[in-house]
């Protein structure tokens, strides 16, 4: 299916009275170490623009690379569209219309970033338990394909993605391509593509402190890769997109390793209260390798989702994305947030019946 998206991205309501399960965040929030980073900030740290290379090698650390290979960026909605604009842009007199090609469903940023780009969105349909579509992909790829948008593990369905159709995708791709993976998640799912890049140069990438890292607010975020398919992405982000607070906010989370270990652990108990829940509730789910879970509820899934919602807690109404007809998303974090969410989404499951 290919098309131009003209519409704009609608962001979620701005909903903050109440429980957020609907927007995948650490709603424990961010490390202690982190505020206490910015309470030491001075007036002139606000003065002046920021230095951004110690904590790119603080963050080139933690992914075990060389800073040369990572470029730092306001969230990864930012490298996102960055890479949209380096890659999808049409050249003038080219005649080409650079393609994208995402495998639904998918973050819907890629198709909103494609139609900003001036790129053509070609979107490849699920298959049955959102089983990676390969051959459709690799069916899909011409000559004039310039990014394939992978996330994994793929949201809205927590499923992963296997590593061997990522270096399949990247063999086959036109030379001027590039395969986005979209990490978001990765901490949760405990395997990154990264180690591999040396050897899939045409491979970039992206990574979030957003979420496992709880720093959604701060807006910081990576992306990773070779440096000529870096380059092009650095030429259109904003020379200081990074601000000073997200510079020490980053160093001192990844100070903090016990931290995000902790909010791991419980992601890992979280998930396993919804599956024992949606098993009991005799709900279809799918085994998620981050902090959420897609669950299907059925065609009340509006009703059930306002029902939550008027008892404080927000879940992600997900039954419009391709394959995901009658489903939710459900954040899957702290532990005692999970617990409330569940006995709110069986009481909405009754109040809708
Ligand atoms: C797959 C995916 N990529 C990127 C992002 C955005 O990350 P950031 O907060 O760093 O912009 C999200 C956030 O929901 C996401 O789900």
């Amino acid at each position: 299916m290919t098309g131009h998206l003209t519409s704009h991205y609608e962001k979620p309501a701005e909903m903050y009275d109440g429980l957020r399960l609907h927007q995948n965040e650490n709603t424990a929030g961010c490390s202690p170490r982190v505020l206490e980073a910015l309470a030491r900030l001075t007036r002139e740290n606000i003065g002046f623009y920021p230095p951004y290379s110690v904590a790119t090698d603080a963050a080139a650390r933690y992914f075990g690379v060389t800073a040369d290979r990572v470029t730092l960026v306001n969230g990864l909605d930012e490298g996102i569209m960055g890479a949209a604009i380096a890659y999808l842009r049409p050249s003038a007199g080219s005649g080409v219309v650079p393609e994208a090609i995402v495998p639904e469903p998918a973050f819907e940023i890629f198709r909103f970033d494609t139609a900003v780009a001036g790129g053509r969105l070609v979107q490849v349909m699920p298959k049955p338990d959102f089983e990676f579509a390969l051959d459709e992909v690799l069916a899909a790829i011409t000559p004039a394909t310039r990014i394939v948008f992978i996330t994994n593990p793929n949201n809205p369905t927590g499923v992963p993605v296997p590593f061997e159709a990522i270096r399949t995708i990247a063999k086959r791709i036109p030379k001027e391509a590039i395969v986005f993976v979209d990490e978001a998640y990765a901490e949760f799912a405990g395997r990154s593509f990264i180690p591999e890049l040396p050897a899939f140069p045409n491979v970039v990438v992206g990574r979030t402190f957003s979420k496992a890292f709880g720093l959604a607010a701060i807006r910081i975020g990576a992306m990773v890769g070779a440096p000529e398919v870096l380059d092009p992405i650095r030429y259109v982000v904003p020379v200081y997109s990074v601000n000073i607070a997200a510079v020490v906010a980053l160093q001192a989370a990844l100070s903090d390793i016990d931290y995000l270990n902790d909010y791991l652990r419980q992601v890992r108990e979280s998930k396993a209260l919804v599956y024992a829940a949606c098993d009991r509730l005799r709900l279809k789910y799918w085994p998620s390798d981050a902090n959420f879970i897609l669950v299907r509820v059925g065609d009340r899934v509006g009703e059930i989702v306002e029902a939550a919602k008027a008892r404080g807690v927000f879940l992600r109404n997900r039954s419009s994305e391709p394959g995901c007809e009658g489903c939710l998303r459900m954040g899957t974090g702290v532990v005692e947030h999970t617990k409330r969410g569940i006995a709110v989404l069986e009481e909405a499951l009754c109040a809708a019946r």
